[in-house]
């Protein structure tokens, strides 16, 4: 039961919009309605500038981290290392599917890639730095954001598999469940990459439209 209420809060706790109460509350807009309408980091970055990008983006990545670390309310959790990586995950995963769809704002909110980040932060930082580098190399090759997420989303189950050789079933299955939810998330910007209008990491006012 308690359990349970842990899982509600961290859902609740991911669907905290903050690309939406940002623009709403300090520019009068809502982020949906400009750029690629996406409610995350990203955009806040293209439509609203540096600074509040990186605000979203620190807020979106800490939803994760908080989340997964709600398990710390049950201390009998902490002494057991599988049971208490499980429930950080069902935490965690709770955190991204609020993220995604947010009870605060109709149920449309973003991609769930810096939550998602987060979260692997708190559960494994060691494979967060290499899924952090593989997305900032392909940043720098391609400057597309949404590639970015794909394969440092793909990457994750294949640190984990090969490179980490990680035993335990439930990081396995974790892994592969974020891959192919990240690519999930992510079909418009797939399409748009295959018809070559997918926009580059770049800074546009979103008075400038
Ligand atoms: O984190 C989301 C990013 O991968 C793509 O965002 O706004 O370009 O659709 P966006």
């Amino acid at each position: 039961m308690q359990e349970f209420a842990l899982i509600i809060l961290a859902y609740l706790i991911g669907s905290l919009p903050t690309a939406i109460w940002v623009s709403k509350i300090f520019f009068g807009v809502d982020i949906r309605n400009y750029g690629s309408g996406n409610a995350g980091a990203t955009n806040t970055f293209r439509v609203l500038g540096v600074q509040w990008g990186t605000f979203v983006m620190a807020v979106d990545m800490l939803k994760g981290v908080l989340a997964s670390f709600l398990y710390l309310l049950l201390p009998y959790y902490v002494d057991s290392q599988y049971e208490h990586v499980n429930f950080m995950i069902g935490l965690g995963l709770a955190a991204v599917i609020g993220h995604i769809f947010p009870i605060w704002a109709n149920f449309k909110g973003g991609k769930g890639v810096a939550t998602v980040f987060g979260m692997v932060l708190a559960i494994q930082p060691m494979v967060a730095l290499f899924v952090a580098l593989i997305f900032l190399l392909v940043l720098f090759l391609t400057r597309f954001v949404s590639l970015s997420s794909m394969l440092a989303g793909i990457a994750f189950p294949i640190l984990i598999l090969w490179i980490f050789n990680e035993p335990e079933h439930s990081y396995r299955i974790f892994a592969c469940a974020i891959a192919f939810l990240i690519v999930l998330t992510h079909q418009k910007n797939i399409n748009r990459l295959l018809q070559g209008n997918e926009s580059k990491a770049r800074i546009l006012k979103y008075r400038d439209r």
